[in-house]
């Protein structure tokens, strides 16, 4: 018999692809979205009814009535984050309740985590990693580390004292730091850290994976959403300008507890041309006007940190390297309207390094000089409205023609109606 099968929204470039927009498109034709890896580090966004709404660690199915949505047990949690978003959705007039089950399995980010984020970004200086201050590195650590601190703990009489042993041993850790600062008031944030765990416990803390391979044998339709993006794979990123999961197709296995087989289409989304916060090499970026008007025009700032973003053109082997990792089998762009103006776009497609060309991002991408081989296309000068251009129709092709995966979705603004379906 057929195996049900769910299917995966994930980031082909180093995120911010607009992955939380297509979640709340797909959402519909889907009754469960569960998140599978990554924590407050990510920030998605959502724009409808003229409105704008930003989620760190909610599934982006929670604001389309009658879904049901799962935090699995590879998501690390801020108790604090979690509770200040489920307020603020709450404020909408969403009715959130049944809505949303956490999984015990899921680490608690703890204050002391994102103590030793600061403090190991702060002694980095120059070389730092550009984290995003949410403590997801130091958390990651101590789950492989096996000394993390789970939601299911949380139900425990002693969950103070685990909390208190693991806090003791943080501190003496970050005693090894040079001097930082500490970006916010420890015990302020450490009293609301515990007045949110307390209130966490509206929500069913649960055994997340069966709860999700039994609604896949009922036939339930399932989303699993992704956070950050491919290149920021744990494994296959620009290490060690990544962050602390996987954030391929192969992640959805162990981050929701479901078996390769399960995993049904695999929607691959990327912006038409590359951003990237933080540091780490990206071989595309601008530094000229034609990067600020992609910044400008695509209104490149973190929606977790505010930070500029870093603007660069389409990079080509490497979104093919993303499609290869995750088996990607429909393509979505997003932002297309963000180069309408541009009288020629370039997209990279193949890097020249060591003196050779290649299509193969390096191993060691950090240290090598690498100069991407363009190929110059012209561009489409007009507003896309509800029609794909005809030279927006041969970007597309050209891109399909290298990546050799259809684009099925084009989103040409940020609403969830602006899109084109191929
Ligand atoms: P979404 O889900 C873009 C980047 C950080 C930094 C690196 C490591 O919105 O696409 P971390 O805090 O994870 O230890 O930081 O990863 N980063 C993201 N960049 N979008 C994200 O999420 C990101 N989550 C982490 O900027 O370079
Ligand atoms: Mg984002």
């Amino acid at each position: 018999m057929e195996q049900k099968k769910l299917d995966v929204v994930l980031g082909l470039q180093w995120g911010d692809e607009g992955k939380g927009k297509i979640v709340d498109v797909l959402t519909p034709s889907y009754k469960m979205v569960a998140r599978f890896q990554g924590g407050p580090n990510a920030g998605h966004s959502l724009v409808f009814g003229g409105d704008s709404f930003v989620l760190h660690t909610v599934p982006s199915g929670i604001f389309r009535e009658g879904t049901e949505n799962v935090i699995g047990n590879n998501v690390v949690i801020d108790p604090v984050i979690l509770m200040n978003e489920i307020s603020k959705i709450e404020n909408r007039g969403v009715d959130i309740n049944g809505r949303l089950v956490i999984s015990k399995r899921a680490h608690l980010i703890m204050p002391t985590h994102i103590a030793m984020d600061a403090a190991s970004e702060s002694a980095m200086g120059k070389s730092k990693i550009g984290s995003t201050h949410r403590g997801i590195g130091p958390t990651y650590a101590d789950k492989t580390g096996r000394y993390g601190l789970r939601v299911g703990d949380i139900l425990q009489d002693n969950f103070k004292a685990l909390y208190e042993e693991r806090k003791q041993r943080h501190q003496l850790l970050i005693g090894q730091y040079p001097p930082f600062e500490l970006p916010f008031n420890f015990d302020e944030y450490e009293k609301k850290w515990f007045q949110a765990v307390e209130q966490m416990k509206r929500f069913p803390f649960i055994d997340s994976e069966v709860y999700v391979n039994a609604a896949l044998e009922k036939g339930v339709p399932i989303l699993a959403e992704g956070a950050q993006g491919s290149l920021l794979d744990i494994d296959f990123g620009t290490y060690p300008y990544v962050t602390s999961s996987n954030t391929l197709s192969a992640g959805v296995c162990t981050g929701l507890g479901i078996a390769p087989s399960r995993v049904g289409k695999v929607y691959g989304i990327f912006k038409a041309y590359c951003t990237r916060v933080g540091t780490g090499p990206f071989p595309t970026e601008l530094f000229d006007e034609t990067g600020e008007s992609l910044r400008q025009n695509g209104h490149e700032f973190g929606a977790t940190t505010g930070r500029p973003r870093r603007c660069g053109w389409l990079d080509l082997p490497a979104l093919k390297y993303a499609v290869m990792l995750s088996g990607v089998t429909d393509l979505m762009m997003m932002k297309s309207d963000v180069m309408d103006d541009f009288a020629t776009l370039k997209v990279a497609t193949a890097y020249r390094y060591n003196g050779q060309e290649t299509k193969q991002l390096p191993f060691a991408a950090c240290t090598e000089t690498m100069e991407p081989v363009y190929t110059e296309i012209p561009g489409w000068q007009q507003k896309i409205e509800g029609k794909i251009p005809q030279k927006l129709e041969e970007y597309i092709q050209f891109i399909e023609n290298y990546v050799g995966v259809p684009i099925k979705f084009v989103s040409y603004g940020p609403d969830r109606t602006q899109n084109i379906y191929r």
